[in-house]
């Protein structure tokens, strides 16, 4: 058997790549090993959102080239293939900079990774494939084996057309596109025959997905949600990341109505000044974002939100930021990312005049992560005596410990039974940690 490690970096998307470009190298005797030292074949399943992300692949690849030589040395061989979005974006400069790298290939062609490392070992030189192929890459994909853990990601939609003005997916991962019901609902049903509990539905744009269904109907996300909450063994359904313009009532009302659809929500908004939304393209205005969380209150009153945000896009001044500031405390957030606007190059906000300086950005970004640090603490304590149904997911650091996940993503740990793993069971929350919660099972009929 050779081995195969793959180091991800970036989105839940990319996770979930990762885990199928082991399954497609599977059929040529790849198993998973958990160090670069260890492998046969390395694969660099990277991000290039932001610049930081980006630079971190060269890096890395600077670190794996004497592991290379020293395996050569020994008369050893170590494949080396760069995935991925900077794979995409930047596979001639890859090959340019790093000619110790094997393989390039994009997020569209994984499938043609074994024809690819056959190509190397034949030709000896380097392979290139960044191609945005007709056929969608899923309809070449061996079905997916990687669905052991009890939380499982399933891509369902891949690509983006709305193209913000300061990111770089629309030209990485390409035109939306939405897999059809059928394909999606056998490979959830196959994830949970593997013994997932949970699924994530995964696409950069995943409320707009589209997907077309058996009776040449197209159905959208919240449809589709409906259909695989009738699975049996599947107790929870989430979906990430969305965009607020795609909430749809279908779907709001799905919120309402499918009690396996977990009441959190990752909703972006970015900003919360409509000249800064308009700069960035995002389409909507911030009242159309307060209106779209007011829709999903209504349908769901326990729903938790999270959010990302952007400060110091190009030309974002002091009154701009306060109005995000001012829409943080307004929503108040369970949990958030935010970014300092990053360069990044072929986008049209790179060329906006205005690009705000380093300090200032540095200076916005801690603003705003003190409030929202302070809002998920306040998040976090609020649980402390509430009991909340607990996904358990695997045994936690101390022994008879299991961890698990409230409805709102919050690991929880609690002393359980190994037979509680994949079982949902009702936690009373005593004390929250700094990045977790701990409780104790509740008695039996409590809750
Ligand atoms: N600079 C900073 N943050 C960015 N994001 C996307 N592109 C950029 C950029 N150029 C952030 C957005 C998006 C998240 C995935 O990454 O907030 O929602
Ligand atoms: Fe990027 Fe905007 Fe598409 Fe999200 S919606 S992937 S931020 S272009």
């Amino acid at each position: 058997m050779k081995k195969l490690f793959i180091k991800t970096y970036g989105c839940q998307m990319n996770v979930y790549d990762s885990a199928r470009m082991a399954d497609v190298l599977a059929s040529l005797g790849y198993a998973p090993t958990a160090t670069a030292e260890d492998a046969d074949m390395v694969i660099l399943n990277t991000c290039h959102i932001r610049e930081k992300a980006a630079e971190k692949v060269f890096s890395e690849l600077g670190r794996l080239k004497p592991l290379k030589a020293r395996k050569e040395k020994r008369g050893e061989k170590l494949l080396l293939a760069v995935a991925g979005c900077v794979a995409q974006a930047e596979g001639d400069e890859i090959l340019a900079r790093a000619p110790h790298v094997d393989i390039v290939i994009g997020p569209q062609t994984y499938h043609r990774l074994p024809e690819l490392v056959a190509r190397v070992a034949r030709e000896g030189a380097a392979v290139l494939d960044t191609e945005f192929p007709a056929e969608p890459k899923f309809d070449f994909l061996p079905a997916a084996a990687h669905g052991a853990g009890v939380s499982a990601f399933l891509s369902i939609q891949e690509g983006c057309d709305k193209f913000c003005t300061f990111c770089v997916v629309p030209y990485t991962r390409g035109a939306e596109i939405s897999r059809p019901v059928a394909d999606v609902q056998s490979e959830a049903r196959q994830l949970v025959t593997h013994g997932a509990r949970e699924i994530t539905l995964l696409g950069q744009n995943v409320n707009a997905y589209h997907g077309s269904a058996a009776d040449g109907a197209s159905w959208g996300l919240g449809r589709l949600i409906r259909t695989l909450a009738t699975i049996e063994g599947l107790l929870r359904i989430r979906y990430t990341t969305s965009h607020p313009l795609d909430m749809d009532d279908e779907l709001v009302t799905t919120h309402r109505d499918v009690p396996q659809l977990m009441p959190f929500l990752h909703l972006p908004v970015q900003s919360g000044s409509d000249r800064v939304l308009k700069a960035m393209n995002r389409r909507y205005r911030v009242d159309d974002y307060r209106r779209a969380i007011e829709r999903l209150r209504r349908a769901r009153a326990d729903i938790a939100l999270s959010s990302d945000f952007i400060v110091g896009f190009p030309g974002e001044n002091d009154a701009e930021f306060e109005d995000t500031m001012t829409l943080v405390a307004e929503v108040g957030f369970a949990q958030a990312f935010s970014f300092k606007y990053s360069r990044r190059p072929g986008t049209p906000a790179s060329l906006l005049p205005d690009q705000v300086p380093e300090d200032v950005k540095a200076e916005r970004l801690e603003r705003l992560q003190g409030l929202l640090a302070d809002q998920q603490r306040q998040f976090n304590a609020a649980a402390v005596g509430a009991t909340m149904p607990v996904l358990f997911e695997k045994p936690g650091r101390h022994a008879g410990q299991l961890v698990g996940r409230s409805p709102y993503l919050q690991p929880v740990h609690a002393t359980a039974p190994d037979a509680f793993l994949g079982c949902i069971a009702p936690v009373t929350i005593r004390r929250t940690e700094p990045n977790s919660l701990s409780g104790v099972l509740a008695a039996e009929g409590s809750a």
